[in-house]
């Protein structure tokens, strides 16, 4: 591991740019459950009937008290080590970083990372189904049906939901970010969901040489095969030795 965490170092030493892909495995160890449990139910439903537009229209106040529930839980959560190693990591790289979060949590820009593209929404925003207006509600709990208070249409929340296209200027920035990075830093996602994981292959494949991989997950996953270098163990962990080894001045100041 030490090896593995040197060589990962190393690439970031060399790297002008930085992209990170996250997913649910980053925000874990905060408390906030992961998606692919071995059942293939989430949190108890199926994902057909609480992550799908057809879902929404047949049982709109179940979808509305799941995500109440999952904003709940995130209302009592705090940001873990793993996030606030990757806030380190955009210090030191500035505007020439980029975090791209499937992720819903909103626990990234808790933590103070600054540059985040939610490729897939967030939990913490409503879209009304009338005036298409966003906005942002924080952790509040809405009633089981809200409506909107400008249009008194029906709002839903802001989130991708499966069979739903990305937001196209968000989505075009992550592919951006992808493709002009030299390293990309894969964490805690099962890379199964697309085209989120089509920004693996895009990295790779960017001009004469393709950017440096780096995986941080639990365990192997459909992206390591793609992955220069595996840094396997909690990200919690593994994230915060990282950014020690990056910057070992300020590993010893922190002791
Ligand atoms: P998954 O639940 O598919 O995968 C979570 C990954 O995190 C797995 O590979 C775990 O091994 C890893 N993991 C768990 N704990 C970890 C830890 N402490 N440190 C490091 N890794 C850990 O979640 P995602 O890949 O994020 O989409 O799922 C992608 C998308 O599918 C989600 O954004 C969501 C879901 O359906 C939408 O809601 C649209």
């Amino acid at each position: 591991m030490n090896e593995s965490i040197e060589r990962a170092a190393e690439a970031l030493r060399n790297a002008k740019r930085v992209a990170v892909l996250t997913g649910a495995g980053v925000s874990a160890e905060s408390g906030v459950p992961t998606f692919r449990a071995s059942d293939g139910l989430w949190e108890g439903h199926r994902i057909e009937d609480v992550a799908t537009p057809t879902g929404f229209a047949r049982d709109p106040e179940l979808v509305w008290k799941f995500y109440n529930a999952r904003r709940a839980n995130v209302a009592t959560v705090t940001p873990n080590p793993g996030h606030l190693a990757l806030v380190k990591l955009e210090e030191h790289f500035g505007d020439r970083f980029t975090l791209v979060t499937q992720n819903v949590d909103g626990l990234h820009q808790q933590a103070g990372s600054r540059n985040v593209l939610e490729i897939h929404g967030s939990l913490r925003e409503t879209r009304c189904l009338g005036c298409a207006k966003v906005e942002h509600r924080g952790l509040e709990v809405l009633e089981d049906r809200p409506v909107c208070p400008h249009c008194g249409g029906w709002l839903r929340p802001n989130i991708v939901w499966f069979h739903e296209m990305l937001p196209e200027k968000i989505w075009t920035d992550a592919q951006y970010a992808a493709g002009l990075c030299d390293v990309l830093l894969v964490v805690g996602t099962s890379a199964m969901v697309y085209p989120a994981a089509s920004l693996i292959p895009i990295a790779k494949s960017t001009r004469d040489r393709g950017a440096t991989i780096i995986e941080c997950n639990l365990t192997p996953t459909a992206a390591s095969r793609e992955a220069d270098i595996g840094l396997y163990g909690p990200s919690g962990e593994t994230l915060p030795g990282l950014l020690d080894s990056l910057n070992p001045q300020s590993a010893i100041r922190n002791r």
